[in-house]
């Protein structure tokens, strides 16, 4: 790929007279994420590709497709070293993981750390030195690729908990860089954070961002309270001051709740051959009266085994009834060599066996499980299948799932039931909100659905339509930056 001096989303709004010693092969706009939105781990049906899991590439891959800008990050193979490359129009800056480096930074400290003591711990994190200097190393790996390639005072937008020492590597190395985060998963409370032996080092790392972009404002006040309990950060609320050679500079926390590409869904949704493949989903599952779906990566953080317990509780009870209901439960797999999603992944399946040897018949199922990931076509023809929608995660950053679920909605038809302990819940105040511990509440919550009004359902999910059709990706992207361009004059 050959590579060219770009622009920055923001380029009319940047400072002019700054000196531009940019090397030729250098961008103006770089985002930095542990993946890459390609992989190459998985059969590869696009050229060896496919689509990287996760909110994190389904939020930021319609904007880079549109963005002058490099994406810098890992391609999901191990002990392979790539030349930057250009595909669906995005051009890909990859960083080499080692087999050794996967199990230590990407499962062991990203994995079995990070992720479960940012969600409420409901998996014990594991704490180890070994996974802690792989993390910094790998991180100054990432950080080295950015500097490489970015031109003077070229803006860098880091991603996610994988990469939480970038920022202070970059602005230790290169000054001139306006500097973005933004955490895709929640910021736990500073009682929780305490717990972790590094926490001064991963908030410092942190601390070299002018902008720091969280999912909901608890997140961001969470984490002024630690960067203020911890390191030598001052400051009211959520601004932050910090030294610096001396001076004082001025770091920000703040909420900018992701959401999707609406347009994109919406648009499949009413796409003929997509309408016609949701007819047959139902079809083949015998045409029940209602379909209910789940639609996650295999994680224990998305209440999965809660879900599938109210089931089961109410074909028990006799409240639902085979034939009548089926349950899909899409799982896609992820993080596969972690522990705990092995151990999840068993008791999951266990699950769904136990029920569906108790109450199938020849030709029905209770529960459609599919432990695959799907092009995004198949997704919306599932969502169009849906009568119910079913997000009951215990914890999560956003959870796209259910604004992709809203975004099919055209007719304005179907339920969403939705998990308070969700970023999603803040913009989606209409969905049928449910507290996933409390059993009884779900299954009732379910059985609402069910049996919703369609004036009901109709208001309801037009109402979540119109919040996600005006607060799109594109906006949460441009309020970003813009406010990053803001804070750095
Ligand atoms: C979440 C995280 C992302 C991550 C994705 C998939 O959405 O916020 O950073 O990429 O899950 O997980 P994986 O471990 O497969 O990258």
């Amino acid at each position: 790929m050959s590579q060219k001096t770009v622009s920055s989303p923001l380029e009319d709004q940047e400072d002019s007279t700054r000196p531009n010693a940019a090397p030729s092969d250098a961008y103006d706009f770089l985002v930095v994420s542990n993946r890459l939105p390609v992989d190459r781990a998985g059969d590869g049906d696009d050229n060896g590709w496919r689509r990287s899991p996760g909110g994190l590439v389904t939020a930021l891959a319609p904007i880079m497709e549109k963005s002058d800008g490099a994406w810098v990050g890992w391609h999901g193979a191990a002990d392979e070293e790539l030349e930057p490359f250009e595909h669906d129009s995005m051009a890909l800056v990859p960083v080499p993981l080692s087999a050794d480096e996967l199990e230590l930074y990407y499962e062991g400290f990203s994995n079995a750390t990070l992720w479960p003591l940012y969600h409420d711990v409901i998996a014990p994190p594991e704490f180890h030195r070994a996974w802690w200097e792989a993390y910094q190393r790998v991180n100054q790996r990432f950080a080295d690729a950015v500097i490489a390639h970015a031109a003077q005072g070229a803006m860098v937008w880091v991603q996610d908990y994988q990469l939480q020492l970038v920022p202070a590597m970059l602005r230790a190395a290169r000054p001139d860089l306006k500097i973005g985060f933004f955490n895709h998963i929640p910021f736990p409370p500073q009682e929780i954070f305490a717990q972790l032996p590094w926490r001064r080092q991963v908030l410092e790392g942190l601390l070299g961002a002018d902008l720091l972009g969280f999912q909901r404002p608890n997140d961001a006040s969470n984490f002024a309270r630690a960067a203020r309990r911890f390191t030598a950060a001052t400051g009211k609320g959520t601004r932050l001051a910090v030294m610096e050679g001396g001076r004082e500079r001025l770091v920000r926390a703040e909420a900018f709740p992701i959401s999707i590409d609406t347009q994109r869904i919406s648009e499949l949704a009413s796409r003929p051959d997509i309408i016609e493949r949701a007819r047959q989903i139902r079809h083949d599952l015998g045409d029940p009266k209602t379909i209910m779906l789940g639609v996650d990566r295999l994680d224990y953080t998305k209440g999965i085994r809660h879900r599938l317990k109210a089931f089961e509780e109410l074909l028990t009870d006799g409240r639902v009834k085979v034939g009548e209901v089926t349950l899909i439960q899409v799982a896609s797999p992820s993080r596969e060599r972690v522990e705990q999603y092995r151990l999840l992944r068993e008791e999951v399946e266990g699950t769904v066996g136990r029920i569906n040897g108790t109450f199938d018949t020849m030709q029905h199922t209770a529960v459609r499980y599919l432990h695959h990931s799907y092009p995004v076509e198949e997704m919306v023809a599932l969502y169009l299948a849906a009568d119910v929608m079913l997000v009951t995660a215990l914890r999560d950053g956003m959870n796209l799932v259910a604004k992709e679920y809203v975004a099919a909605r055209r007719d304005g038809t179907g339920a969403l039931i939705l998990s308070e302990f969700t970023g999603a819940a803040d913009q989606l105040k209409q969905a049928l909100l449910i507290n996933p511990h409390d059993i009884a509440g779900l299954k009732n919550a379910i059985t609402t659905a069910i049996t919703l009004p369609s004036g009901v359902a109709g208001r309801r999910m037009k109402a979540m339509r119109r919040q996600i059709l005006v607060h799109n990706v594109e906006e949460w992207s441009s309020i970003f930056l813009s406010r990053l361009t803001e804070v750095c004059r």
